[in-house]
């Protein structure tokens, strides 16, 4: 699957962290009852790789690997199954291993320089994190109007109370965040929360006409 038809489906990425597959298969079967059809699962823990092959096996569910920072991450990723690759910051690197894979890849630029890294590898899309202390919306904005043909998904301080505010705004394909699969939420097993948290996220995304 393309980014773009990825975003359009899901126009908000749930970044998910997890300390076992277990973990990783509630979190799935929670956003899938919530109306999400896709998971970030993050190289911050050790399951990453076993719970991204897991969660692959469920039905109607799109895996991608968040905080891929190196290329022997992006490798395992996608021998794990995973369908994209996320990183918190551009590496080159990681970026020429998932192109040569045929594997979508979505870098971090919040800067000029970056983005026309990303640019003269051929990407129209780009992670803004951490997009809260990187001057959100407005840097976005100011971006856009020089690089027309790039559209951002921002992550890191977007909740479900600016939410409608970051989807308004065309040049963002898509919103990225934690706040519905908080590690807490999972911690306690309130995948009941979960769910509720994505529908409501989801409902907010139709209210912007997404
Ligand atoms: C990410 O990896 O994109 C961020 O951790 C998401 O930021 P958030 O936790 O503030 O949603």
């Amino acid at each position: 699957m393309s980014l773009h038809d990825l975003f359009t489906s899901n126009p908000v990425i749930p970044v998910v962290v997890v300390d076992s597959v277990d973990q990783g298969i509630n979190v799935a079967h929670a956003l899938l009852a919530g109306g999400i059809t896709t998971a970030e699962v993050t190289f911050r823990t050790a399951a990453a790789p076993d719970a991204i092959r897991e969660m692959s096996r469920i039905d109607g569910l799109n895996v991608g690997a968040g905080t891929v920072l190196n290329v022997a991450q992006a490798e395992a990723a996608i021998k794990a199954g995973a369908t994209y690759i996320v990183s918190p910051g551009f590496s080159a690197n990681v970026v020429r291993y998932c192109q040569e894979a045929g594997v979508p890849v979505l870098p971090a630029c919040t800067d000029g320089t970056l983005i026309m890294a990303a640019l003269e590898y051929g990407l129209d899309t780009v992670k803004f994190f951490p997009a809260n202390i990187m001057g959100g919306i407005p840097a976005m904005s100011s971006f856009a109007s020089v690089f027309p043909q790039l559209r951002f998904v921002p992550t890191g301080g977007v909740n479900a109370q600016n939410l409608a505010e970051y989807l308004a705004v065309p040049h963002i394909a898509a919103c990225g965040g934690s706040w519905m699969v908080d590690k807490k939420l999972i911690h306690a097993n309130q995948w009941d929360t979960i769910t509720s948290l994505c529908a409501q996220a989801m409902t907010i995304a139709k209210e912007t006409g997404r």
